[in-house]
């Protein structure tokens, strides 16, 4: 007889139909993790995770179910919060929902799991925070850049003292997002509109936070200035729009550390460059540049000695002089590694350090880089308590 123990955990997943709840947070994540059988806790104890999709649009959703191997689904996401199979919300809608929706999960008593902003500005994420700590449920908020091959391996640098003292880190971030009337657009439209919850600030700028935090030390001051490069596009249903939103951000923080980062976030740049996001992190022993999925060093004895001459062929084929990292575990899907941890904090307790309280930092530095660029100065980003 099997000894098997299986901690089946209900999910109430919604904003499924998007782009990231669809790709990131359901096929890549909890179908993956349904499909290789669980999350192993030991040899005979298991997680497995029980999605119920919830949404407007039953057509979709069917469509989604049959696709993933018919998974339940829902039109009433009420009925299915009140469902007590499932203990988990999950939403990934559209920036301007989330809060609200959070909200009315944790007032029935769920534990929460979300995608980034956790809300549009920081009276309304921090707001949710502490509901989610009066409550006493457990929360959590989507950080994947954290668990992506290229950042893992900077880390590793970091640990093993690689850099000597970390002098700056140099973020580029973007590439052409289409207008969506000759090509169509790869993002959706409402990325581009203000009154919808668009703006590449408030995207990126949740991002950058986390990982300058975990990474190279916490963020103390902004100095931000963002543009709408691209004024006029075109949205899902062929028809044209004015942008009302930042598609492009130029932003410099000022660390605890004494680390001086510069981040380009931008949908208006053409990559000539490793990767999507690269990070370039000086150091005063060594150098290194990190994309999505690989990092490249050049430690202190192998920097070449460049000196300025434009009047003659550069004698250096400068991205040469750069040793790859080797892979020296397994990676694994970003979100999902995020979501095992999370499953794992809901049957095992202990604990889960990605909380709305951390949502709730990045969309202060979202919010203070955008006062940042109305007020055209640096502004200082106070310690949010929990
Ligand atoms: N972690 C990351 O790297 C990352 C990357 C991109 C986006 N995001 C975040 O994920 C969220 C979703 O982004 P996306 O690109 O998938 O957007 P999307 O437009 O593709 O999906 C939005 C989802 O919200 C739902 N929705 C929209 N309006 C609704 C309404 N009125 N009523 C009910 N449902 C509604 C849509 O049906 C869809 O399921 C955003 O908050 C975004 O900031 C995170």
């Amino acid at each position: 007889m099997s000894n098997r123990t299986v901690h089946t955990v209900g999910i109430v997943m919604n904003g499924v139909t998007g782009r990231m709840g669809f790709n990131q947070h359901l096929k890549r994540s909890i179908l993956a993790i349904m499909q290789q059988g669980g999350v192993r806790l030991s040899e005979s104890e298991f997680i497995m995770p029980k999605p119920l999709l919830v949404g407007r649009n039953a057509a979709k959703l069917e469509a989604i179910s049959k696709e993933c191997g018919g998974l339940e689904w829902s039109t009433d996401v009420n009925k299915a919060l009140d469902d007590p199979q499932y203990s988990v919300y999950f939403d990934a809608q559209t920036t301007d929902r989330r809060a609200e929706a959070v909200k009315a999960a944790i007032a029935r008593g769920k534990n929460v799991y979300c995608e980034k902003p956790t809300a549009d500005n920081l009276e309304v994420a921090y707001d949710l925070y502490q509901v989610a700590k009066k409550a006493g449920i457990k929360h959590g908020v989507v950080q994947d850049k954290l668990w992506l091959p290229g950042l893992l391996k900077l880390k590793t640098l970091r640990d093993t003292g690689f850099f000597g003292e970390i002098l700056s880190v140099r973020g580029e971030f973007g590439y052409w997002v289409f207008e969506g009337d000759t090509v169509s657009a790869q993002r959706p439209s409402w990325n581009y509109r203000k009154e919808d919850g668009g703006g590449v600030i408030i995207d990126m700028l949740c991002h950058w936070r986390y990982v300058l935090d975990n990474l190279f030390g916490e963020v103390k001051g902004v100095s931000c200035l963002g543009a709408t490069h691209v004024k006029k596009r075109w949205n899902e249903a062929g028809q044209p729009y004015d942008c009302t939103a930042d598609d492009s951000a130029y932003s410099t923080f000022e660390l605890a550390s004494g680390v001086i980062a510069h981040f380009n976030s931008s949908w208006c740049v053409r990559v000539r460059r490793d990767d999507l996001l690269t990070l370039q992190v000086d150091g005063t022993r060594g150098s290194a540049v990190a994309g999505l999925r690989e990092c490249w060093v050049q430690p202190y004895g192998a920097t070449p000695r460049p000196t300025w001459n434009p009047d003659v062929e550069s004698p250096f084929q400068y991205n040469d002089d750069w040793q790859k990292v080797p892979a020296q575990e397994t990676y694994d899907n970003a979100f999902k590694r995020q979501w095992e941890l999370y499953l794992k904090h809901i049957v095992k307790g202990g604990p889960f350090a990605w909380d709305l309280l951390e949502g709730a930092k990045g969309v202060q530095l979202a919010e203070k880089g955008i006062e940042s660029w109305q007020k055209r100065c640096w502004v200082d980003v106070p310690e949010l308590k929990g």
